[in-house]
Formats: C-alpha cells, structure tokens, sequence
C-alpha cells in the first residue's frame, strides 16, 4: 500500500506558517500519493490546496558531461589554438576523442570559432564564450530555462529533457489541526444525552459521492423479448391464450392435431410423459359447468348464445377421423386408443393450447385471431442450443377463404415488425397443418439466413371434428423465444441464458429490446 502521507502533510503544515510546496517538503512522495492524502484532508477542510503542473527540466548522461567538463565545440576550438599553427584535420579525433571531433568541428564552424586552411585547422576568434555550458549549468541549478529556443535546441541536441510534474501548494484549512480526528458519521442518542454533540467533529455530508447501487429486480432477456412479441400481437388484434397448463392430455396435445399415435413425434424420445397420476380422467358431461376448469378456460359470460360444447361428440369425431376417416379424408386407419389419449405429457408445444381455444370458438364460430407465449417441454439432448424445455411463440388466424398467399404476406407483415424483412418459405411437414412451410427470415446483423418459424394451415381433419364450418380455414405458425433473444442480446450459449450457469450480473444490467432494431 501506498505509504500515508495525511500525517506527515500535517506535520509540515503546523512547522511553518506560509504554505507548503509538495515536491519541495516531500521530493520523493509520488504526487498521486500526496493526492489522495490531499483529497482527505480537504474534505475536512484541514487543508486547502491548489495543483499547479510545472514543466521540469533534467540533464540527460551527456547533458551532465557538458555541464561538468564543457561543450565538445569548445574543446575543439581549444585543440586548435593549443596546435600553434594550424591543426591538422585527421588529428582532432585522436586529440579531443571521436565524440567531440565530429560534433565539435561542426558547431564550431557554425558559430564562426574555427576556420579552414587547406587541411588544417586554425583559430578564427580570440576567445569564446560555451554558452552551450553555462545553459546547461542554469537548468542543472534551478530545473528551468527562460528562453524557449534554447530549451527547443538543447532538446533536438538530446542534451536535456522535459517532464510534467504536478506539484501542490498547501496551505492550512479552516479545520486545521495537528492530528487526523475521527469524525462522527452518525448522531447518536449518546451525543444528544451527553451533549457532546455539540463539540463533536461531525463528517460533513459528501454530495459528490455515488450512492450505493440499490438492489431491485431486474427483467430476464425472455420476458423483455416476450413482452416485445406481445405488444406486435396486440397491436396487430390479436387475444392471448390461457397458457396455464403444462401438463395437458394426450388429447390435446396430439390426438386433438390429427397426430397418429404411433406418430414417431409421441415416441418417449420427444416427450415427456407424467408417471403420477399417469392419466387424465376421460371428458366430463358438462364441461362448462366443471369446477375442476380453470377460471380462464371459462366461458367469459352464461349469457352466449352459443350452444355448448360438446366432449363426447368431439372425442368420437376424433375417434372417426384417426380410425376410419371422416370430412372427406381417409384417416390414418389403425385401432385408435381412448387410453393412449389420456395419457398426461408435458405438453411439447403450445398448438395443444390453439386446438382447446379452436374448439372453443367452434360454439361461436367468427373470424378471430389469438397468439400464446409460453413454455414447452421437449426431451431433447441438451446442447449449446437446445434445452429439454424452452418458450414457444404461437399465432392462430381463423378466417373464411384465407388462402397460402394471405399467410405468406401475413408473414412479411409480422416478421418486418421485428425488423426482418426478407422472408423464404420452405415446404415442411406437420401432421395438423397442410400446406406446411418453414419460415427462414435473411438477418440483417448476422448478414446471413436464418430458420424462424414454422407455420401452415390446419388440416380439415383437426377443425372440422371440433365442429368448426366446413369453410372456415385457419392458419399457424409457431417460433422459438429463445431464438431471437439470443440473437438480439449475442448470447450464443443458451445455459447463458436460462438455467443456473446464468450470470445474474448479466440478467441486472442487460439494456431494454427493440426487435426492429439491429
Ligand atoms: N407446433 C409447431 C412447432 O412446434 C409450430 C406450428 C404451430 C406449426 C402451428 C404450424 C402451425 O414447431
């Protein structure tokens, strides 16, 4: 640690009455040591002091032979009025020493000292003054030179050098003492009882310190992104899923979507299936009446004129359409099993989700649109970028005679809200969705293509069982939370971003989104 010098400042305050100079009472005190001691005297007040920044001047090796034993120029003028009659040119370095030689010659030709006379050397003046000495001696007794071209010359011969010091005038301060008081952070009730406090040294209030950073919460990046996303759904009428369910049936989150259930998508390697209880009770008679269904699941008012919705009906057209065929479609023709579709999955994507709220529109059938953002559950191997849950971004679009091209230009619509304006479709499979299209978006950061999405229109076979009519089409897509917030916040990891690896330091201070921006 840096030795503390409030003390010995203190000392050398209280031996003399005019102020201190910092460099002269402590030559070998680094100035920022004799600031920082500065800095807490002075903010008791018991010093009070100006900086001054001074050039300094010092001698360099042969700067200090000149000074000592005079300048080269002079010692070859005096090699030349010692020779008598004339000095021989190729005998001055073996007199005066190579050094001198070369750069004496010059100089003393230059101010007019010497002359030639064919090859010798000989005397042009009587005698001469080494300014070039007594310069150097100035600056070796006091660190200055008045005259700015000498210094420029003495600098260019490397004969000196400049240095910036910072030196301090010190002066006592109203609240001078000897010594370094403690002060009093706090008023007590000791002081007040005593009275004490009215001779105590109080530490005055430090305005210009920084306050200690409060604690408060801090939004994760997938809630920013998400809230981001909710606000292009909302703006573009779009209402949002009850999205409260993780553990759903089989039903929903496949049979529901015309997925076969010898489909590889139930295979234990994607899904995870609940042990306890490891099924679903089979649909009740009256669901609207269930007390056992979430509030949101509701119908939001018993005053609908819409007829209910009836289960049983709709879980035997599901029944028809998997095994024999229905609305026109052949069906998958294999035994379909009530107890395979009351099996209970963490759900794998939130279309489970978009086929309850279809159904429930089927009561009611009218144009509408709904997105959901939330959780889904995938048993997957874990890598940089994949986790065995993740969030999904679903929107639906109920309509009569929607078309591919409408989704596609919805699509562009959708997708240039979040500053991604180039879009290339792909032909996919889902087994709910025909036609079905992969989405990849050209990224303008990354400068390359990306996947964003998947998306299609729902299969006859998944709307009209839900009784849904027969000319009401609707379209899907769905997409990753995970995936444009690691691209807008460079995280390329994904156990950076979700998980206990997460830096909570990173989660504190990340800076707000805006999608559309780069
Ligand atoms: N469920 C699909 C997925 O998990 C997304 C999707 C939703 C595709 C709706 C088409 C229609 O990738």
């Amino acid at each position: 640690m840096a030795s503390d010098m409030t003390k010995p400042i203190l000392d050398a305050l209280s031996a003399s009455d005019a102020p201190i100079i910092s460099n002269q009472a402590f030559p070998s005190i680094p100035s920022t040591n004799v600031k920082s001691a500065l800095d807490r005297l002075g903010s008791r007040q018991m010093v009070e002091y100006e900086t001054m920044d001074r050039e300094v001047i010092s001698l360099t090796e042969e700067g200090e032979t000149i000074a000592n034993n005079g300048s080269h120029e002079v010692k070859v003028f005096q090699a030349v009025v010692a020779a008598m009659d004339g000095l021989k040119i190729s005998d001055l370095p073996g007199i005066v020493g190579k050094d001198n030689a070369k750069v004496g010659q010059g100089n003393a030709f230059k101010k007019g000292w010497i002359k030639k006379d064919k090859d010798l050397l000989r005397p042009n003046t009587e005698s001469v003054v080494d300014d070039t000495r007594e310069l150097l001696m100035t600056v070796k007794n006091t660190q200055t030179l008045g005259d700015q071209k000498a210094i420029a010359d003495l600098k260019r011969r490397k004969l000196i050098t400049l240095q910036k010091v910072v030196t301090f005038k010190i002066s006592k301060g109203p609240k001078y003492a000897k010594e370094f008081v403690k002060e009093e952070t706090d008023l007590t009730f000791d002081m007040l009882n005593s009275g004490s406090w009215k001779t105590v040294n109080l530490k005055p209030y430090n305005f210009k310190a920084k306050g200690a950073p409060t604690t408060a919460g801090a939004l994760h990046p997938l809630n920013k992104v998400r809230q981001e996303f909710r606000n292009i759904f909302f703006e573009m009428g779009f209402e949002e899923m009850p999205t409260n369910r993780y553990v759903e049936t089989g039903f929903w989150n496949f049979d529901a979507l015309f997925v076969p259930q010898q489909h590889p998508a139930r295979d234990l390697q994607d899904t995870f299936y609940i042990a306890d209880p490891a099924k679903a009770d089979p649909p009740r008679e009256d669901p609207l009446n269930d007390p056992h269904r979430p509030k949101s699941a509701q119908p939001a008012s018993k005053a609908t004129t819409a007829k209910p919705l009836d289960y049983k009906d709709y879980w035997e057209n599901v029944r028809e359409v998997h095994q024999n065929g229905k609305y026109g479609s052949i069906g998958y023709r294999y035994p379909w099993s009530a107890d395979e579709c009351l099996r209970l999955v963490l759900r794998t994507h939130t279309t489970s989700v978009s086929a309850y709220v279809l159904h429930k529109l089927a009561a009611d059938p009218r144009p509408a649109r709904f997105f959901s953002i939330d959780r889904v559950f995938r048993n997957e191997a874990v890598d940089a970028t994949h986790l065995a849950e993740f969030h999904q971004i679903e929107g639906v679009i109920a309509d009569f005679g929607l078309t591919l091209g409408g989704l596609i230009g919805f699509m562009e619509v959708f997708f240039a809200k979040m500053g991604i304006h180039q879009l290339r479709f792909k032909p996919a499979y889902n087994p709910y969705t025909e036609p079905s299209m992969e989405i990849f978006g050209y990224h303008d950061g990354l400068g390359k293509w990306v996947e964003i999405g998947n998306s299609g229109m729902f299969r006859p076979e998944m709307l009209e069982p839900m009784g849904l009519p027969k000319d009401m089409r609707v379209y899907g897509w769905g997409l990753s939370l995970e995936r444009p917030t690691m691209i807008k916040y460079g995280v390329s990891n994904i156990r950076e971003l979700v998980g206990h690896k997460v830096d909570l330091n990173f989660i504190e201070t990340n800076p707000a989104v805006r999608l559309e921006k780069d």
